[in-house]
């Protein structure tokens, strides 16, 4: 979408003077629309279809209906549009029904108007790149390209590699949190855990089933949806699809690289996102999702020997001639209180950090024992928002290594 066009807004509360007020507040952004209010859920249904905006900011607490109600109908009807939930509430429970229905973000009233501008323009983001995608695959039906069976994304669906190259900096519980973050009914994700021995990917979500990756390893050149769905676990609340590792560490050698690659080529017809949880050694499998993947994920912390081990890492993904642009740089356990910052391991690396996760093992912890995501246990807590912001990020990054890619096709 081009920069000049707005991102259009509705706001819904039934408190009159809530409304004015921040419309008053968006007045003053002139990147932002407010292009219409309702004061009841079914209002909100009818002034979002005729309206069809970007982002509706959503009060919870309305006479007819509640903020989430309606949010599941609206994105039912409209799903490009964006909620950002907006209520003097931040009960946990509230949240997390929020989250599954589909909403983007949460705001606490008052609103502090940094906070609702940046939360505004993250989801106005989305909204435009899920109109793009909508528009291409418009042009793909056109085109005869679409599939008649099924969920078929053509290979569409991109490939996220998570890695960190120094042991418990936090790849498998950032896949874990990422794959909730970014699933939805129209971008369906799944998690493959690439750490073939010692994987413990599918425990994150207390979620085991019979069957993992060695069950399609052989069969990697004649998959079909079916055998793939018999394989993959599905996660009851978020609806996320896992695939395990194999339980037996010996059975780890059953998978080669050429498979693991077939079986990711295949899971992108059937999902949007693919997330591979690594393990920091670079074997077979983890060489081959690093040669697939769209985008790397890299972690570090703020150890001096996890910075080590990224600049090791980066050296042999520039030898492999890797895009710079294809690593999204994230710092987990961020700790404000120690001298070496975002800015400083960037300069170190050569590489920006585009994201941080506050360290919070008060909150990360227990939901890792419990094998519950905390994101879903508690989307509002700092580290779910650090999350679902980062999200954001690297949405922003695959659509603008699609445009370079275009470009260059076309030229
Ligand atoms: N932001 C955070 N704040 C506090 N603790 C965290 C955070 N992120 C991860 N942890 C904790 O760090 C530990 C290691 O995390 P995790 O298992 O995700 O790392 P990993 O990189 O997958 O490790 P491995 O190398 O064993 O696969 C876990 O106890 C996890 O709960
Ligand atoms: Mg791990």
């Amino acid at each position: 979408m081009p920069e000049t066009e707005k991102i259009r807004v509705v706001i819904v509360d039934d408190i009159s003077e809530t409304r004015e007020n921040i419309r008053k507040l968006l007045q003053f952004e002139s990147d932002l629309e407010v292009v219409g209010v309702a004061q009841t859920g079914a209002e909100a249904i009818q002034v979002t279809s005729e309206t069809r905006p970007d982002v509706v900011l959503m009060d919870i607490n309305m006479p007819d209906m509640d903020g989430i109600a309606a949010t599941e109908k609206i994105r039912a009807k409209l799903p490009s549009t964006q909620i950002v939930i907006f209520s003097v509430q931040s009960d946990p429970n509230y949240m997390r029904r929020a989250m599954l229905v589909g909403a983007r973000d949460f705001l606490t009233k008052p609103p502090d108007v940094d906070e609702l501008t940046a939360a505004i323009r993250r989801a106005g983001v989305m909204a435009q790149n899920e109109k793009l995608k909508e528009a291409n695959t418009q042009a793909a039906v056109r085109a005869g390209h679409s599939s008649t069976s099924g969920r078929n994304y053509g290979d569409s669906g991109k490939i996220i590699l998570v890695f960190s190259p120094k042991g418990g900096s936090g790849s498998t519980t950032l896949t874990t949190n990422l794959g909730v973050a970014l699933h939805s009914e129209e971008t369906p994700v799944v998690v493959v855990d690439g750490k073939l021995q010692f994987g413990d990917l599918s425990f994150f979500y207390n979620q085991q089933g019979p069957n993992n990756v060695t069950d399609l390893a052989p069969r990697g050149n004649e998959l079909d949806h079916q055998v793939v769905e018999e394989v993959l676990v599905v996660h009851e609340s978020s609806g996320v699809s896992i695939l395990s590792a194999p339980p037996q560490l010996e059975r780890s050698e059953e998978v080669s690289g050429v498979e693991f690659s077939q079986i990711l080529k295949y899971l992108r017809r059937m999902f949007s996102y693919i997330i591979i949880d690594t393990g920091s050694n670079l074997d077979e499998v983890t060489l081959a999702g690093i040669d697939i993947a769209d985008l790397i994920v890299l972690i570090t912390t703020q150890d001096i020997p996890a910075i080590k081990n990224v600049r090791l890492f980066m050296n042999l993904t520039d030898l492999l001639g890797v895009d710079r642009n294809q690593i999204l740089f994230l710092l987990n356990k961020f700790d404000k209180r120690r001298s070496i910052n975002a800015d400083r391991i960037g300069d170190i690396t050569k590489q920006t950090v585009m994201g941080t996760i506050p360290v919070d093992e008060k909150f990360v912890i227990p939901a890792m024992d419990r094998g519950i995501p905390f994101i879903i246990e508690n989307p509002s807590n700092s580290v779910s928002k650090a999350v679902f912001k980062f999200a954001e990020v690297l949405k922003e990054r695959i659509a603008e290594n699609d445009q370079v890619e275009e470009f260059e096709l076309e030229n």
